[in-house]
């Protein structure tokens, strides 16, 4: 796509979202809803981007990948103002060709879409297509009204609309392509004339009157999917996308070969592939990039989050942030991988551990009730229940380093910096402090003492 641009805007205020943050970074499947537009923009094959941004545009900028670019809009006057405060990115990147113009708040639309609606707008050398959609409640947005022949006449907003312009089910998605010379006479025009909607905005709709004007073409282009035109002024509409984001991730992930036998609070986020096989239990999020591999077993209610898992894994009742699971590994009941946890194959990770920022080798045990952080464990470590490394002295972080093969006892405390050779023991109930060479038994406790007949002789008052 030659001379092609997209400009996003994102500038709106969101009020009826009633959030602190600004709207486009509020979320559908955990991911805030302008990184659903841009990433839909990059695969209908948009390069340049530019999005605009207003209200807390400093927290917009800062999580926009800095490949994007970005425009402000002081006042937000409006979807047509915000346009505009793209025109030299508009005259730069699509000056001879078209640009796409894209809400902020409209997540869905995908880029089969885009990229087949570009191709009609093309084809029929539109100066603008609207992308349109029959829906079974239009309330909100603005209607598409067409002349008696069934072209296109008018976007009318919500609040502008007579009660017959309101019985229309086909709305504004929001998106359009433009060819870029015309949206910006069209606009300048607009702007320099009396805003005489009832917001006192400058609509970005108005221009398909403008161009009609011009006796340019400006025709409707109907999406296959009413999903995609939808967009969230409100946690009500955003509930919505979510549910329907959330059915849709599914659904082509059962067509794939993962078992879902029943959904009841599984969401998997868009940004996630699981492998032929795996079965996703109730109540399991999954969220942000994960890739999980075959014939894994993940849930019931579980938390996996931008982590990679390999095959024939089960991950029960547990969470696992930021980490790394290789192949046949059992992890839990209850467990918590906390980031930058990397388990090595057929391990197993018991219930109650935790483990952060370590190393686990390949067939480690870690059954029971225990915290691993800051460490490294060699291969076929065997860790007893109840152990803890001691990774923090109050100030600083130190390392526990285990060998392969070796054997930590029950209700240890490896107090960092700390190294225990290959092979080597610690007795149960130790206290390491020392390193323990490899081949070697470290026994770090007091010593057991026998008073016979205590019981007999402890006190006068005994019973
Ligand atoms: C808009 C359309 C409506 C369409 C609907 C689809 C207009 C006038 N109306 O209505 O026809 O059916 O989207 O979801 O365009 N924004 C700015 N600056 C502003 C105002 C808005 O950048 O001054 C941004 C918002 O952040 C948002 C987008 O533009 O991402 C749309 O604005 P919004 O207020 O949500 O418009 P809608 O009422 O939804
Ligand atoms: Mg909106």
């Amino acid at each position: 796509m030659n001379d092609n641009c997209a400009v996003i805007l994102a500038a709106g205020e969101g009020r009826r979202m009633k959030s602190s943050k600004p709207k486009v970074l509020c979320e559908v499947l955990f991911k805030p809803m302008i990184d659903w537009v841009t990433a839909n923009a990059i695969a209908g094959g948009i390069d340049n981007i530019c999005v605009v941004t207003g209200h807390l545009g400093d927290s917009v900028r800062c999580h926009l990948n800095p490949s994007i670019k970005t425009a402000v809009q002081d006042k937000l006057l409006g979807t047509g103002h915000a346009v505009m405060q793209a025109k030299d990115f508009i005259k730069e990147h699509g000056g001879s060709g078209n640009v796409l113009i894209l809400n902020g708040d409209a997540p869905l639309m995908d880029s089969e879409t885009l990229k087949t609606s570009l191709n009609f707008h093309v084809r029929n050398e539109n100066a603008v297509t609207v992308i349109t959609a029959k829906v079974d409640n239009p309330y909100g947005y603005g209607r598409i009204v067409r002349k008696d022949d069934d072209t296109l006449l008018k976007i009318v907003e919500e609040r502008d609309a007579t009660q017959d312009e309101r019985a229309i089910n086909e709305i504004n998605s929001g998106a359009y392509w433009f060819n870029s010379q015309a949206l910006l006479t069209a606009l300048e025009e607009i702007l320099s004339s009396k805003k005489e909607n009832s917001s006192k905005e400058y609509y970005l709709t108005d221009t398909i009157e403008v161009i009609l004007g011009f006796n340019l073409k400006a025709t409707a282009f109907y999406a296959k999917s009413p999903n995609v035109a939808l967009g969230a002024n409100d946690r009500l509409q955003l509930q919505q996308l979510n549910e329907i984001a959330r059915k849709s991730v599914m659904d082509s992930l059962l067509l794939e070969g993962v078992s879902i036998p029943c959904a009841d609070g599984v969401i998997i986020g868009p940004d996630v592939t699981i492998g032929k096989d795996t079965t996703i239990l109730p109540g399991t999020i999954i969220k942000g990039k994960v890739n999980i591999g075959e014939n894994c077993t993940i849930g019931p209610n579980s938390l996996i989050e931008n982590t990679v898992v390999g095959d024939n894994t089960t991950i029960n009742t547990s969470q696992c942030v930021e980490s790394v699971v290789a192949d046949n590994v059992q992890i839990g009941p209850f467990v918590r991988l906390r980031p930058h946890s990397n388990i090595g194959s057929n391990v197993k990770i018991g219930n109650f551990v935790e483990i952060k920022n370590a190393n686990i080798g390949d067939e480690t045990r870690i059954s029971h009730l225990s915290y691993i952080g800051d460490s490294d464990l060699g291969s076929d470590v065997n860790v007893g229940c109840g152990c803890a490394t001691v990774n923090f002295n109050g100030s600083t972080k130190n390392r526990t380093v285990v060998g392969n093969g070796a054997f930590i006892g029950c209700n240890n405390s490896l107090v960092a910096p700390v190294s225990i050779g290959d092979r080597a023991y610690t007795a149960a109930g130790s206290t390491i402090t020392e390193d323990v060479p490899a081949d070697s038994l470290a026994l770090a406790r007091a010593k057991q003492v026998i008073k016979k007949d205590w019981v007999k002789h402890k006190s006068p008052y005994k019973k």
